[in-house]
């Protein structure tokens, strides 16, 4: 069964993707063609994957790990519900998930 994602781009516009369970939202974001660098692929040690979490799909998603935590700690413009995108496996409950990708995501790879 498919999964549907919504990503709110840098400028706010939405961006429907879809993925599979299994799928990690990350690949799913970059094969949709959202921002996300993802430069470490997945190995929690860059941050640049960062995105904010709708409020209301937050709770449904996995908890995150100490290193990511500490990890989201250095990512630019992190809220309460952001998360790193490659720690996020497409489950079918995920259907309909929503996440911003936020502007300082593009920022941050001028640096
Ligand atoms: Fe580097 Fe997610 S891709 S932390």
């Amino acid at each position: 069964m498919p999964v549907k994602v919504i990503f709110i781009d840098p400028r706010g516009n939405p961006v429907e993707a879809t993925g599979a369970p299994g799928d990690n939202l990350l690949r799913v974001g970059q094969s949709a063609g959202l921002p996300l660098e993802g430069t470490c692929e997945g190995q929690m040690a860059c941050s640049t994957c960062h995105v904010i979490v709708a409020a209301e799909w937050f709770d449904k998603l996995a908890e995150a790990s100490e290193e990511e935590e500490d990890m989201l700690d250095f990512a630019a413009g992190a809220r309460r519900t952001s998360r790193l995108s490659c720690q996020i496996d497409l489950t079918e409950e995920l259907d309909g998930l929503t996440v911003s990708v936020p502007a300082e995501s593009a920022d941050a790879r001028r640096m």
